[in-house]
């Protein structure tokens, strides 16, 4: 029996990269059959509102969905929707692996796992404006919400994500010398919770300021990094960037009863439409839909499709120094299913 996904295509170049990884999949053999479904700014345009209840009702439903990238207007106009569904649908853990594909690119040999915590900290939403004197926006306060639950919650999920795929070692990065409360409850949590892992995963905590230096000059000391929202928001993108920029950087939303997978980067609304946007971060997002389903097949079938056209220089996208497009990379990948 096929697996009903929502697809949400998204904004910008989501139409466009969806396109092709759906193409790719269909061509694996992935046992899929999508119900498609809009949101963000394109839902904006057609429905009058960024979150249409068919979109949630769909992903209640079938509590999985590949979603495109969608535009967040910044300072003003409405709350992102990707946090508001990692909200809805309490995907408390962000999963973004990294690995190097493209070989003779500034590092070698790159494998790391970021673990993010998804629902609380600064992106909890909870903001607002102090009004002094005549100046209703004097000053802005945002609130750190950090519970003992999400911590633990997230935590306990990055140690048995460690040991669930070989893991050697946990690092947690923090702030707790300067966020006392909120990023020591964190850090408390972390040794506690390591003690549990002793002898199987070792663990290490380190200031988040250090840790972003340590990954460029020495990104092979860390295995799976795990953190709050916010530092793990930050992270991700510099992780990808040891590996060849956002074009190649999946990432799956994880909770009790809902997964969302998507790629790391956003809409590109600077080359959207353009046709050069690289499908590969969404393909390998989707990737991990299909090892999440126990479709190991069609998954290894992508995964050598794509490292082969990555490494042969094959029609890449000029994020990735080539002079392809999307369709060309496209079909270069399909290609390659077809001989495999
Ligand atoms: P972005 O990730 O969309 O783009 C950053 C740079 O990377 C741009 O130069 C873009 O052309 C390039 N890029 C991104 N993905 C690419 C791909 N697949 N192929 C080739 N080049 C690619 O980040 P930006 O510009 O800060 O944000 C644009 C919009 O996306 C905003 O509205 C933002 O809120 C939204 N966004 C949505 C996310 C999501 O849906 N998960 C995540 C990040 C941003």
């Amino acid at each position: 029996m096929p697996e009903t996904v929502t697809l949400i295509p998204g904004d910008g170049i989501g139409p466009e990269i969806t396109a092709s990884v759906v193409r790719i999949l269909e061509a694996a053999g992935a046992q899929l059959q999508w119900e498609e479904q809009i949101a963000g700014e394109t839902a904006l345009k057609q429905v009058g509102d960024p979150l249409p209840k068919a979109t949630i009702d769909s992903i209640k439903k079938n509590r999985l969905a590949l979603k495109g990238p969608l535009s967040t207007p910044s300072g003003t106009g409405f709350r992102s929707i990707n946090v508001a569904l990692r909200q809805e649908f309490e995907l408390y853990a962000n999963v973004r692996p990294v690995r190097t594909l493209v070989v003779g690119g500034r590092y070698e040999d790159i494998d790391l796992v970021l673990v993010r915590e998804n629902t609380e900290g600064l992106y909890s939403g909870v903001e607002h404006y102090i009004g002094i004197g005549s100046d209703p926006r004097a000053a802005a306060e945002s609130v750190m919400l950090v519970t003992r639950f999400g911590v633990n919650r997230i935590l306990r999920y990055a140690f048995e994500y460690a040991v669930k795929h070989g893991r050697k070692k946990v690092t947690l990065a923090h702030k707790a010398n300067i966020l006392k409360y909120t990023q020591g409850l964190f850090l408390d949590m972390g040794r506690e919770i390591a003690k549990e892992y002793e002898g199987k995963v070792e663990f290490e905590d380190r200031i988040i300021d250090a840790t972003a230096m340590l990954l460029v000059m020495d990104p092979y000391r860390f295995d799976v990094i795990v953190c709050e929202n916010m530092f793990g928001d930050i992270l991700s993108d510099q992780i990808a960037g040891l590996v060849g920029g956002l074009g190649l950087a999946p990432g799956a939303n994880i909770g009790e009863n809902a997964a969302i997978f998507e790629a790391v980067h956003g809409s590109a609304p600077d080359i959207a439409g353009k046709g050069v946007a690289n499908p590969s971060a969404l393909l390998m997002a989707a990737v991990m839909m299909l090892d999440h389903l126990g479709q190991k097949e069609p998954a290894q079938r992508i995964r050598t499709a794509l490292e082969a056209t990555i490494r042969e220089n094959d029609s890449l996208t000029p994020d990735l120094k080539g002079s392809g497009t999307t369709q060309t990379f496209t079909d270069a990948v399909v290609r390659r299913l077809g001989s495999s």
